[in-house]
């Protein structure tokens, strides 16, 4: 072997080395936990709520960004964080037995997820971010996606509305379980701090105005049990600037007019 051959086979030595000594330790403090999780979760049962009652999801929404608004369509394009998590006590460990670990992400398809669907789409949801789950120690499992979201919303009146002399609007987001009655799974309402604006983007074409919050229950002709869903109401306005821009998305800049 030549000097130079010698030396690149040295480096390759120590770099698989050296990522064989890291991907030994992530293994070991995490890696059993997550093995563990995999084996424990079966994705088609749904955890059991210790208390024998439903089991309990919380939800909530934070409004990023309204990207569009077709007034003539009756759509509204709202980027949102969601937050999802529930208690699998299933899943739960005891840290001082696994390294300390207390909290690890793994991937939702070994879990089970609730199905929560948003009710007033106009289009299919989109998932920008990665799918990821935390599952912590006591077995609370949260999902953070990012999600495009196309809601059908009422806004003829837009035209009409001039407080503040901008035009508003409030639209809705209603999202809650596809197949469970509230007998299985119910919703926690959230807490209205939690909700909000302050994550909104301050660029954006639309100024957010309000956000809240409402769990309604009601019944299917079809069902006895109760059925559950959470409607957000977001207010907003469009920012009196965008009026003097040269419209490329149009729809909006000829619909909409002052006085
Ligand atoms: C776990 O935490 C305890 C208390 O802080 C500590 O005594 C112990 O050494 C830790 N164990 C590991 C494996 O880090």
């Amino acid at each position: 072997m030549g000097m130079v051959a010698k030396n690149r086979f040295y480096a390759a030595f120590v770099l698989v080395a050296i990522l064989s000594v890291q991907e030994t330790s992530a293994s070991s403090r995490f890696g059993p936990v997550i093995s563990r999780l995999r084996k424990k979760s079966d994705p088609d049962v749904m955890p059991f709520a210790k208390e024998g009652g439903p089991l309990e999801v919380s939800l909530t929404l934070n409004i990023i960004n309204i990207a569009s608004v077709n007034p003539k369509r009756g759509e509204v394009e709202v980027l949102v964080w969601q937050a999802m998590s529930w208690r699998n006590p299933d899943l739960a460990w005891w840290p001082p037995d696994h390294m300390n670990v207390t909290s690890v992400r793994i991937h939702p398809k070994y879990l089970w997820t609730p199905d929560i669907t948003i009710f007033n789409n106009a289009r299919a949801t989109e998932e920008v971010t990665p799918p990821i789950a935390s599952v912590d120690s006591y077995g609370t499992v949260t999902l953070l996606p990012s999600l495009r979201i196309r809601v059908l919303c009422d806004l003829s009146d837009m035209t009409l509305n001039r407080l503040l002399d901008e035009q508003m609007a409030v639209c809705e987001i209603r999202m809650g379980s596809w197949t469970y009655g509230a007998d299985i799974l119910t919703l926690v309402e959230p807490q209205s701090e939690n909700l909000g604006t302050s994550s909104y983007s301050q660029g954006s074409e639309f100024n957010l105005l309000d956000v809240r919050a409402k769990k309604n229950v009601f019944y299917y002709p079809c069902c006895d049990e109760p059925y559950e869903d959470l409607k957000f109401f977001f207010t907003f306005s469009r920012k009196r600037q965008v009026n003097t821009w040269s419209a490329d998305g149009g729809l909006l800049h000829e619909k909409i007019r002052y006085g």
